[in-house]
């Protein structure tokens, strides 16, 4: 039987690409960012396909890769793909959760931890050399022992997040849109999940129904010494509404890895000082990173070897 081949999308380590190399051809795409153009183009003919975050691989690329066998996502979230669709054709799809889930949920601590105590507006203002001395009324941010924090989502990494919380004396709330009891913490509506907390922490994956889940009504039910953290993905969140509270005073501050139209940020967002910014690197670390190769690994070479994938999108 002819070998397969593989396109992967971004420049991975040679130590991810050569178990691939031990079972098929691999095509690494090694100039930047794949163009649409440039991913339809080279979808053709290839049985497997590794592709991160911002691949969006829908009927068109479906359509265009007629003979592939395995989509693997170097990601947990898997909104980039059209599942139903690639599943009618009979392909299998991967992601990588679980060995990303403390790097995410560490994410997600530094978020809350560098907005309620004002760490990067500290650093500017150091920066620009507007530092006038100690001062007891300086830079007072917020304590989070004693507080709640609502996690929305508390699944995988939001069960981390509340672990971690946990330690640094808070109270665990939650909202779970599947449903699903998590019988050691207390379950709320959303509606009182977002009334009674004092920060925020968005954990679901993105879907139709959770577009837009945190809109303009959503922040007006905050308290408005709230503070919101977003580690999943972009979209769940309203852009314009989170910017339009943050600078209205309708919360207090914000912390987000995730944007709607990543790299764009609100430009809205940019100006505030209450807020956060960092660039979707939530479970870019270098130990994080390795095992999420080694895993995409393991993944596309059990399906072209016939043999069942590790972690399929369920
Ligand atoms: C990254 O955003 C991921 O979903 O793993």
């Amino acid at each position: 039987m002819a070998k397969p081949s593989i396109l992967v999308t971004y420049k991975l380590p040679s130590s991810a690409i050569a178990p691939l190399e031990a079972v098929a051809d691999v095509d690494v795409y090694r100039d930047g960012v794949l163009s649409r153009d440039e991913l339809l183009k080279r979808v053709r003919g290839k049985q497997g396909i590794v592709v991160a975050a911002l691949d969006k691989i829908d009927r068109d690329v479906v359509d265009a890769g007629s003979d592939l066998r395995v989509i693997a996502n170097v990601a947990v979230g898997y909104n980039n793909l059209d599942v139903p669709y690639a599943r009618s054709k009979g392909i299998v799809l991967t992601n990588t959760p679980d060995v990303l889930t403390e790097a995410t949920a560490n994410m997600a601590m530094t978020l809350i931890l560098a907005v309620t105590r004002r760490i990067v507006e500290g650093d500017r203002l150091v920066r620009r050399g507007d530092w006038k001395g100690f001062s007891l009324d300086f830079m007072i941010g917020s304590d989070v022992q004693g507080k709640q924090l609502g996690v929305v989502g508390l699944g995988r990494i939001g069960r981390v997040v509340a672990r971690k919380a946990e330690q640094l004396g808070m109270r665990i709330a939650y909202h779970n849109p599947s449903a699903r009891a998590v019988p050691e913490y207390t379950s709320m509506s959303l509606d009182q999940l977002l009334a009674t907390s004092d920060v925020i922490s968005i954990h679901v994956p993105l879907s139709p129904q959770t577009k837009h889940l945190i809109d303009k009504t959503a922040f007006s039910r905050m308290k408005r010494s709230a503070y919101f953290i977003n580690t999943s993905r972009g979209s769940v969140v309203d852009e314009d509404a989170l910017a339009w509270a943050l600078r209205e005073g309708i919360i207090k501050g914000a912390g987000l890895d995730v944007y709607e139209d990543e790299p764009r940020v609100h430009p809205g967002l940019l100006t505030l000082e209450n807020v956060v910014l960092v660039p979707h690197m939530a479970s870019a670390t270098a130990e994080t990173r390795a095992a999420m190769y080694d895993l995409v690994a393991r993944n596309v070479v059990n399906v072209l070897t016939g043999k069942p994938p590790v972690t399929p999108i369920p």
